[in-house]
């Protein structure tokens, strides 16, 4: 049997089957669910994903919401870039495709958010086109069967890897083949203690035989993440916070957070409001990973007199502690808000 078909006979038993996006043609369905797959595991992906399809069920829904309301939907998901640059290519579909999905993989793949690897996933779920993926599970799986030594994300790395991809290709039933390599590498081939014992491509790996499914494939060379700090201040009158609108570039762009400070927290809040605090109080501090930095975020807890706003940008709003809970909010933020209940 070719690597294809072993795989391929793999999934028909050990494969996943019954995820909401699957048994469907729909590219805008596949389409929503590859973005939100993408550095996300498909058991916190469901239940946004049905969220997010309830809501925006095609392009023109998506495309004529708000960019605030798309992103109310994708937060605590992470990587709101993916969330912002959806609803980009739905107003750009809309604009230069006339509604409808394109099938031309270049044209796809031109859309914001969408690389190579997710333009062929959809044209392979969509319409069955028959195109290599290479997405983080794939290069595991070959980097190891066939011992290609150094990190993916080194061009020539990569190119030899879409080489490879594209040579395995079978000549049909591509879904159950892509799906296969994405089901393998996400449910046996992990990336830590994979279990080759239920590997149908265990006789074949190399990494296997000899014993280096640790180094293969190789690692990014290792940098330490740089380290910041901030204070958020959690200012509070009676049952409101006061929130704040990210702006559209930098992290968490475009989202709802707590007012940052470099200053003392005494001065930050009578500059916002014009109110001195009448409390104070440090809570945990905790420290969220971005992919080029740390930050270490200490959260103040501030009683406030009064509802002014002295500041005016970036905009800032009074809002219910419960409506905050479902606004477009950063995950460290949500945790600060839930310290509060
Ligand atoms: N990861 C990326 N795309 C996926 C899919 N369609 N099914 C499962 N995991 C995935």
């Amino acid at each position: 049997m070719t690597f294809a078909e072993k795989l391929i006979e793999w999934h028909k038993k050990h494969g996943r089957h019954d995820l909401p996006w699957q048994g469907t043609r729909d590219p805008y369905a596949i389409w929503v669910s590859e973005i939100m797959l993408q550095q996300t595991q498909v058991a916190t992906v469901v239940p946004y994903y049905n969220r997010f399809m309830a809501r925006f069920a095609d392009i023109p829904s998506l495309a004529s919401a708000s960019e605030d309301e798309v992103l109310a939907h994708w937060a605590g998901l992470g990587y709101y870039a993916r969330g912002r640059n959806l609803h980009r290519a739905a107003r750009q579909i809309m604009e230069l495709h006339a509604g409808i999905f394109p099938r031309d993989l270049d044209l796809v793949n031109a859309l914001p958010g969408i690389g190579r690897s997710t333009a062929a996933a959809i044209a392979v779920f969509a319409y069955g086109t028959r195109a290599p993926i290479l997405d983080g599970n794939v290069k595991r799986v070959l980097s190891r069967v066939f011992a290609v030594e150094g990190w993916p994300g080194i061009r020539d790395i990569e190119s030899r890897l879409w080489k490879l991809a594209a040579s395995l290709l079978p000549g049909e039933n591509v879904e159950a083949y892509t799906q296969a390599q994405m089901d393998l590498g996400a449910t046996v081939c992990m990336r830590t203690r994979p279990d080759c014992k239920r590997c149908p491509l265990a006789p074949d790996c190399i990494a296997r035989r000899e014993n280096r499914t640790g180094e293969l494939p190789t690692a990014r060379p290792r940098r330490m993440l740089p380290q910041r700090s901030t204070t958020l201040l959690l200012l509070r009158h009676g049952q409101n916070v006061l929130l704040e609108k990210r702006p559209s570039t930098g992290i968490w762009g475009g989202l709802w957070s707590l007012p940052e400070t470099s200053a003392d927290p005494e001065s930050a809040c009578l500059q916002l409001t014009g109110h001195s605090p009448e409390s104070m109080q440090r809570l945990p501090a905790l420290t969220h990973v971005f992919t080029h930095f740390k930050l270490d975020i200490k959260p103040v807890l501030i009683a406030v007199g009064g509802t002014d706003i002295v500041a005016r940008e970036p905009v800032k709003v009074w809002m219910g502690i419960d409506e905050a809970a479902r606004a477009a909010i950063p995950k460290p933020v949500r945790t600060i808000l839930e310290s509060l209940c």
